[in-house]
């Protein structure tokens, strides 16, 4: 499974705990240096890159949504969703937390209601969606839900 945008990597320990082969990509030093330095034996499994670029490259059965999404300027929303299509294998899961609400100054960029069906509608399908309890302050006044999106074709 992959962790793109990963940041400090707080993710990486537990998918791996619970028994994934985890690569995890962030284009950040600083944050590369952070994961590092807290995963110990797993340090390895970071790796400092774009995840646009065409040398990153794989398949994956999973990927794992956090905050990266919601990162990137909403004009580069529709390469996201190219790139999950090449890098899932096919009935692999892009699966996470999205961001929802009104398009705002940003970052984050919420997703206005019904672009997700614009970026993923068609390659995807979306078999789970449940809304959470807010997370962080920065997402006041927006919507965060846990999704999946199985790659269908
Ligand atoms: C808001 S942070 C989220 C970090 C982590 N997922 C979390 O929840 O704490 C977004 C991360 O995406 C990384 N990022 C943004 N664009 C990227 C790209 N094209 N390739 C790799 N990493 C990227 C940034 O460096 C940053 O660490």
């Amino acid at each position: 499974m992959l962790i793109p945008g990963c940041g400090s990597g707080y993710e990486i320990r537990a998918f791996h705990d619970a028994g994934w082969d985890v690569a995890a990509i962030d284009f950040a030093p600083g944050a590369i240096e952070r994961a590092r330095a807290v995963l110990g034996p797993l340090a390895s499994k970071v790796q400092m890159g774009d995840f646009f670029a065409p040398e990153f490259g794989g398949r994956f059965d999973l990927i794992y949504e956090r905050t990266f999404l919601c990162a990137l300027l909403p004009s580069r929303w529709s390469e996201y969703a190219g790139r999950m299509t090449e890098l899932l294998s096919e009935g692999g899961r892009l699966a996470g937390v999205f961001v929802y609400g009104e398009a705002s100054g940003g970052p984050p960029f919420p997703m206005p209601e019904g672009r997700e069906k614009e970026l993923f509608a068609e390659h995807f399908h979306l078999t789970r969606s449940e809304p959470l309890s807010p997370s962080l302050p920065v997402f006041e006044d927006m919507e965060e839900r846990w999704q999946e999106w199985t790659r269908t074709s």
